[in-house]
């Protein structure tokens, strides 16, 4: 099944803002101007790489020198941003497919021993994979699909960043970005498994940041991209027009930020990346 040309590290895994930014602050992220090596030589595990802001992210990671490691489901998304990588000429990613929805603990401990044996190091994770589900009541909401949110948008990301948490510490400054969103920090009728698992993550991001500030030097945050044209947003709010919301690459400022040495000490944050 592994026919791929490309670096492609393992067969498919089937299976309120209360420390937040001043308005002031979000618009000096979103002015940040990132020197060029910003991430080089570090190692970065983005989640849900092959689409919209992932696959965003990690080609601006990938930019400023980071080697990525783009984790997703669809191969082909996800060949196609490698292909962009390389042809940019920025280090050589890696792909990682694997499927959120049933991948077992094992597979993240894989996950995590085939980037020690490939790359030797891990500075950074972007959980960035998520599933809208349905808008719908609580009262109604159907009950395979609640499991499968929760299994992508919070287990997902602990077992990762469980199975992580040994090679991240060796690192002089890791950063752990949780992606989050409004309706996580305050929830909204029929927006159910999803807001639910993005107020958890939220709460996971804090969690972490607490237990790891001391002993370690990792930093745990999280960012609510805002309002963003992909195609989770464009199914989320079918009757708004694309164009009033700004592509991925327009909020990756802060991503960038939070991801590199310069957010060094910041930990346990909710960060916008943009003020709407
Ligand atoms: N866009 C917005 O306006 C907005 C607002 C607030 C928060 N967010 C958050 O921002 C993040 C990115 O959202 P987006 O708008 O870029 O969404 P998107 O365009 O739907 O992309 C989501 C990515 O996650 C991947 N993914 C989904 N289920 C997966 C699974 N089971 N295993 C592996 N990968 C999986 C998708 O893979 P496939 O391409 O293979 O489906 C896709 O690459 C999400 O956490 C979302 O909740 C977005």
């Amino acid at each position: 099944m592994c026919h791929w040309k490309r670096l492609t590290l393992a067969k498919p895994v089937c299976g309120g803002y209360n420390n937040a930014f001043s308005l002031r602050g979000i618009d000096a992220m979103q002015n940040y101007t990132p020197r060029p090596d910003l991430l080089a030589q570090r190692v970065i595990v983005v989640t849900g790489a092959g689409d919209g802001i992932g696959a965003t992210a990690a080609r601006t990671f990938a930019r400023y020198g980071a080697t990525v490691v783009l984790l997703g489901r669809t191969i082909r998304k996800l060949e196609s941003i490698y292909d962009a990588i390389e042809e940019s000429g920025s280090p050589q990613p890696a792909i990682y497919p694997m499927n959120l929805e049933g991948a077992s603990p094992k597979d993240y401990q894989d996950l995590a021993e085939t980037i020690e044996r490939e790359f030797g190091r891990l500075d950074g994770v972007l959980h960035n994979a998520a599933i809208l589900g349905t808008l719908t009541p609580l009262e109604l909401y159907d009950l395979e699909l609640w499991t499968k949110v929760m299994q992508v948008n919070l287990n997902a990301p602990y077992l990762l960043t469980r199975a992580c948490l040994p090679l991240l510490k060796k690192a002089d400054d890791a950063s752990v970005l949780f992606t989050s969103s409004a309706v996580g920090h305050k929830g909204r009728a029929y927006w159910g498994a999803y807001g639910i698992s993005k107020a958890a993550a939220e709460n996971m991001m804090q969690i972490l940041a607490d237990e790891l500030e001391q002993n370690t030097s990792i930093r745990v945050n999280s960012i609510d991209p805002g309002a963003v044209r992909t195609r989770m947003r464009a199914r989320a709010y079918p009757g708004e027009d694309p164009l009033t919301n700004p592509l991925p690459e327009e909020i990756m400022g802060p991503y960038l930020y939070l991801m590199g040495p310069d957010s060094k000490g910041e930990t346990g944050r909710s960060y916008r990346a943009q003020q709407k």
